[in-house]
């Protein structure tokens, strides 16, 4: 019935359902259309029309299984009250950082469009499609909350986390509260399963990593388990190396989401009881071709008689030519067949 959903309860290998990390935005130009009537992303993320139009529009394009919500994982820095802004060109750029100033007591009003958005498309999705929730991870947030935007290398906020151990933990906990509160209400409102992004965890040195990373996922994943046992999550701890098979065994996670780094092949065998999804890297889908189905192929072979969902390493990069993504389901869609 919902091909996703059931694929992550039942761990069945039958068929290969697929959606796409960022399947809505700017390489779809009916999204640069919906996105010119309203500037200010912030804004767009909160108008439920828009927002609930934008996560629709690459459904109506394409046969996904998946329908992701169309928001953003700084909606949670700026609903604890620090100033959030998108420059065009430039990205997120954040407000300074005062942990006293940080109130965790308006997140649900400031959100409540967010929990609209997901109850309007839950009841306007045909039932086959899942719809999937979404919240950044502590730490990922944590990063752009110190370093005030997103850029590689976050050595203010690995800096601030080991010189202020104390007030570290304190950020952790009111992250980890936040994220718990928010995918609560998501759940609530309709997601049937949510993924936490922690695009930049595999930044956290050593000596942060247990209470930044593994502790406030063991948290969050623990308290929707205990919420509600029916909803699935979903991990992307991005470039964690060799911390990945005691990050699934100690968060407990459901589907581990793969960064193009990991040898697809290897992880079979290391986590056979794991569900696994995504892992191609998105600029071979910027390319297209031979080279994006041959790699493609390494993905739904090594995970062929495992539960896999496909998926990119990463999202889809805005100069992705929309036909390429066409390619790519037709291909995996024809796999399924073919076996
Ligand atoms: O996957 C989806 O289709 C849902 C939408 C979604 C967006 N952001 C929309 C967006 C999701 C799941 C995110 C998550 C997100 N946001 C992450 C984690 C995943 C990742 O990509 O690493 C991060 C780190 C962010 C923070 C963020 N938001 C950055 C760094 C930027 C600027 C860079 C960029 O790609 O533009 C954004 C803006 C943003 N978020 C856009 C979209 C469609 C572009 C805004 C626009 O339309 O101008």
């Amino acid at each position: 019935m919902k091909p996703l959903i059931d694929l992550i309860r039942t761990k069945s290998s039958q068929r290969v359902p697929i959606w796409f990390m960022r399947q809505a935005g700017r390489y779809l130009p009916e999204y640069r259309a919906l996105r010119a009537q309203q500037p200010d992303f912030l804004k767009f993320c909160y108008t439920p029309k828009l927002a609930v139009e934008a996560t629709l529009q690459p459904l109506k394009r394409y046969d996904l299984d998946a329908a992701i919500l169309f928001s953003d994982i700084l909606v949670i820095p700026h609903a604890l009250g620090q100033h959030v802004g998108f420059e065009e060109g430039v990205g997120p750029i954040l407000g300074d950082f005062h942990l006293k100033n940080l109130k965790i007591d308006r997140l649900e009003q400031t959100l409540s469009p967010v929990f609209e958005i997901l109850t309007t498309l839950r009841a306007c999705l045909p039932p086959h499609i899942s719809l999937i929730g979404f919240s950044g991870a502590p730490w990922t947030l944590y990063c752009y909350m110190i370093e005030g935007r997103g850029k590689r290398g976050f050595s203010k906020a690995i800096a601030w986390g080991q010189e202020n151990p104390q007030q570290f933990r304190e950020v952790m906990e009111l992250l980890t509260d936040a994220v718990v509160a928010y995918l609560k209400h998501q759940v609530r409102a309709g997601a049937e399963v949510v993924q936490l992004f922690d695009t930049w965890a595999g930044e956290a040195p050593q000596d942060l990593y247990e209470i930044g990373v593994v502790k406030p996922v063991t948290k969050i994943v623990k308290e929707l388990k205990a919420f509600s046992a029916q909803v699935p999550l979903m991990g992307f701890p991005k470039n964690i190396g060799e911390r990945i098979v005691p990050y699934v065994k100690e968060t407990g996670i459901d589907v581990l989401s793969l960064d193009p780094t990991f040898n697809p092949e290897a992880l079979a065998q290391i986590l056979p009881q794991t569900v696994y999804q995504g892992g191609l890297d998105p600029e071979l889908v910027v390319l297209g071709g031979e080279a994006m189905i041959k790699k493609a192929d390494t993905y739904l072979k090594a995970f062929k008689n495992r539960p896999y969902i496909f998926n990119l390493g990463h999202g889809l990069l805005p100069k992705t030519p929309p036909e390429n993504v066409q390619k790519l389901i037709d291909h995996v869609r024809k796999m399924n067949v073919d076996g």
